[in-house]
């Protein structure tokens, strides 16, 4: 059945652009890419940071609110008594034209009412501490219009935990500055902070609001604050309570006129000994040459080119040409877009992720570097340091850490066995991409203790070792708190809905609880391992892990294996899950995806075997579920994933992030049809086209979970953005589908199609080379035959790297 469309791609102008502003759930998109950052819905709901959501949150906003969505960046025009906003929100005036459209870190909304046209550019310019607003007014009709502009945005007091809960402080702290048309912000400026923010407009006003009660009125709402809707601001000072910033302008604008405004929203820090001008007056020199870096449209529109240009470079990296708009779409920009901001977020902000519970994760971030690699190295590389940096002497690390201060999270911990595996699959991504071994040699802290250092390398061996240490009675290994499910918790045994399932392990003494998913992420990325010894010439070290991949393989087939797919584990007691003889959850996608791509008992048939089994029993028409039959009620022996309704989240939901598994084990053993299909049914531009209404969320970006067979709205997704997911989906269609896989020598070319699939080129940057790529499946799924290099045949699939341009063509 068709459904209800909200939006359209717009590929020339990588654009989203939403049509109605009643979307099923808020539309965001991200603005910034270093430092400074934004979340902006298409109602242009949302709020900015300065690097953490947590720690230093600039502007205010509620969660889970009524209506939904409120609190953002808001202009309020009046016009002769009728008040509209731009983005509809909050005042919901019917607009008689509305658009939003979301680019590569930049928003634009426009509304039109009574023959005025109000549109905003939304972005934060590279290397600035700022997000730009441009707001261009224009009188299309044919009378002078006499508009009352109001801007607003409402203050967080910093600590955006502490900012939702200890009233009886925060009410007594909020300071604020106005200095002409600046606002300032200076809660805590006093004592320990160095840092302040500010809202500015390049324009004179005729008046301003500072405190939230005075220009909303208490009992009213943001659809109507009282200095809107009388026309007249309160020119209020904040002391304490809620501060706010809000200027006032009055503009006359002739038919057929158009006037710009900028608007900045500005961070600021200041040394110790500078932070004042005069007692108590903040130091406002670098607010002042700030606002003068982005003071004219002129200056603001050159910025918002080197965006636009900077995303151009971005993009130009890795270019598909199929034919088929809704793969070039997804691979060319969205998909790359998507890497980006999981990149840049972790899990931390997004409109399911608070911004408070959450820093960067170990695991997430190392998978999210295999989508981000390319794009900028340099970034990635700081970033597996920074990682890395979190590990014990062990091998064992936290779980996650805070990206301002970049220390691990003690309220989390660690205990997670999955997580170190995950360092050596971000490294090896860096060095392929890049060719830089230098990394290895790096000197890397444990847990951040200075005189702790060790290389970087050395790294990598620990984590593979705390593996080999930590096996269990199967001799598979143990899964600690969790593996990559955060949801199975073989040791935590919890009847007291107070404790926290990743953080309670009420029992772990004498376990013998063990992962079948940590066996295959060993495996696979333990041979990564093995040919980086290999190629560094550390050839014993090589053959010490060969000899533990081996250990493992026999391990897997030997008490890993169920018959007609890989088990998923073994509980406390050395039961078995993920298995035939079970009640429910008979069979668990996770140990498909990875003893699949581990090829573990392949000559056996046992990959094809499971393969099948995820077709059969795991796939439905939105993808593949997590486990199946779903859980019905909660097992005390496995934790959160039987807490789950069913069909929902681990519970047996379509959790997006690890149908790529799935997809590349069935790349490598070439049915590429089989992972079209299953590729297909998760991209979101076939969902787009068919689910809008049904889907909910964000139909550019992958979600983290869409409802399975087992819900009550099978197909509804819910967690968008910051997922895996991005990453995941990347690699496995730019690698192993389309099959350019970048490699220490070059790169490999071995794609794996569905037989419908016709010539493709795929433009590659790598390293100081630029490589067209042109492939000829001639009906073929998998199996390249010849492939030539600047007319030259090359033996084997690895094209050899050398700088400059290069010509290949690829007949299969
Ligand atoms: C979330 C977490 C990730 C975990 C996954 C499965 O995506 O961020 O770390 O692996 O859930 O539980
Ligand atoms: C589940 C969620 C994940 C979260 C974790 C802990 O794994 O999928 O997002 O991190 O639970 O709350």
């Amino acid at each position: 059945m068709e459904q209800k469309r909200y939006g359209h791609f717009d590929d020339e102008n990588r654009e989203y652009v939403i049509t109605d502003p009643k979307t099923p759930w808020p539309w965001i998109n991200y603005l910034g890419n270093e430092d400074f950052f934004s979340l902006i819905s298409n109602t242009a709901g949302g709020y900015s940071f300065y690097k953490d959501a947590k720690f230093r949150r600039i502007t205010r906003y509620r969660y889970n609110n009524v209506p939904m969505d409120n609190g953002g960046r808001y202009f309020y025009i009046n016009d002769g008594g009728t008040v509209w906003n731009p983005g509809w929100k909050p005042c919901k005036t019917p607009l008689d034209f509305y658009e939003c459209r979301h680019g590569m870190s930049y928003t634009r909304i426009t509304g039109r009412k009574n023959g005025v046209e109000a549109s905003v550019l939304f972005f934060v310019p590279l290397k600035k501490w700022a997000e730009v607003q441009k707001l261009t007014l224009t009188n299309q009709s044919k009378e002078v219009k006499q508009l009352k502009l109001f801007s607003f945005e409402e203050w967080c007091l910093w600590n955006a935990a502490t900012d939702m809960e200890n009233f009886q402080r925060n009410f007594s702290t909020g300071e604020v500055e106005i200095e002409n048309s600046t606002i300032y912000h200076k809660t805590e400026y006093r004592e320990r902070r160095n840092h302040y923010a500010f809202y500015h407009v390049n324009t004179e006003i005729q008046g301003y609001d500072t405190d939230r009660e005075t220009f909303v009125g208490l009992y009213n709402e943001f659809a109507n604050p009282e200095a809107v809707m009388e026309g007249k601001p309160r020119n209020s000072h904040a002391h304490g309570w809620s501060p706010i910033a809000s200027h006032y302008i009055e503009v006359t604008l002739q038919p057929g006129e158009s006037k710009d405004f900028i608007f900045l929203l500005g961070y600021i820090e200041n040394a110790q000994d500078e932070k004042f001008q005069a007692p108590q007056v903040i130091n406002k020199q670098k607010a002042h040459a700030l606002i003068a870096e982005l003071d004219t449209t002129e200056k603001v529109d050159k910025a918002f080119q080197e965006l636009c240009q900077y995303w151009d470079a971005l993009l130009n990296i890795y270019k598909v040409n199929t034919g088929n708009p809704k793969l070039d779409r997804m691979v060319n920009i969205w998909n790359q877009y998507q890497c980006m901001v999981t990149f840049n977020f972790s899990r931390s902000a997004s409109f399911f992720e608070s911004g408070i519970g959450r820093g960067m994760g170990f695991r997430d971030s190392n998978q999210d570097l295999v989508g981000f690699v390319h794009q900028i190295p340099s970034r990635a590389r700081q970033r597996i340091i920074d990682i890395a940096s979190t590990q014990f002497p062990d091998g064992g690390c936290y779980h996650q850490y805070q990206p301002l201060t970049k220390r691990g999270n003690n309220d989390i911990g660690g205990g997670f066995n999955d997580d170190p595996c995950w360092l050596i699959f971000g490294t090896v991504a860096y060095i392929k991409e890049t060719g830089d071994f230098s990394i290895l040699d790096e000197m890397v802290p444990f847990d951040n203790q200075p005189g702790s250092e060790v290389t970087l390398f050395e790294h990598l061996k620990v984590s593979m070792d705390h593996v080999i240490n930590n096996l269990g009675p199967h001799m598979l290994p143990l899964i600690g708190r969790a593996d990559w499910n955060d949801c199975l918790n073989l040791n935590c045994f919890s009847w007291d809905p107070n404790e926290s399932f990743q953080t309670t392990e009420n029992v772990s003494e004498g376990t013998k609880a063990e992962s079948l998913m940590i066996a295959g992420l060993f495996v696979v990325t333990a041979k990564d391992y093995v040919a980086l010894c290999q190629k560094i010439g550390k050839t014993e070290e090589a053959a010490r892990m060969q000899q533990a991949v081996d250990a493992m393989i026999d391990a897997v087939k030997k008490h890993g294996w169920d018959g007609e797919w890989y088990l998923r584990a073994y509980d406390f007691y050395g039961r078995k899950i993920g298995s035939n003889e079970c009640d429910e959850a008979k069979i668990f996608i996770e140990s498909q995806g990875w003893c699949t791509m581990a090829e573990i008992g392949a000559e056996d048939g046992m990959v094809a075997k499971s393969l099948d089994s995820c077709k059969k029993y795991l796939e439905c028409e939105h993808g593949m579920v997590l486990n199946n039959p779903a859980f019905t009620k909660y097992i005390y022996e496995y934790g959160e994933i039987s807490s789950y309704p069913e069909g929902y989240k681990e519970n047996a939901g379509i959790f997006c992030h690890n149908n790529p598994w799935v997809i590349i084990g069935e790349c490598l053993a070439g049915r590429g049809n089989d992972a079209w299909s299953h590729y297909a049914k998760i991209l979101p531009s076939y969902v787009e086209e068919k689910y809008q209404t049904l889907h909910k969320v964000e139909p550019y970006v992958n979600c983290q979970m869409v409802a399975g067979k087992d819900a009550f709205r099978p197909g509804e997704g819910k967690n968008s953005w910051l997922t895996g997911t991005a990453a995941w989906m990347w690699y496995t269609v730019s690698e192993f589908i389309l099959g350019i896989k970048p490699d220490y020598d070059g790169i490999r070319i071995d794609p794996c199609l569905p037989e419908t699939a016709g010539d493709y080129t795929v433009q590659r940057k790598f390293r100081d080379a630029q490589y067209e790529i042109t492939i000829h499946p001639n009906g073929q799924q998998k199996g390249v035959k010849q492939i030539t290099l600047d007319g030259q045949p090359v033996q084997g699939t690895v094209i050899p790297y050398s700088a400059g341009k290069h010509t290949v063509e690829v007949t299969m």
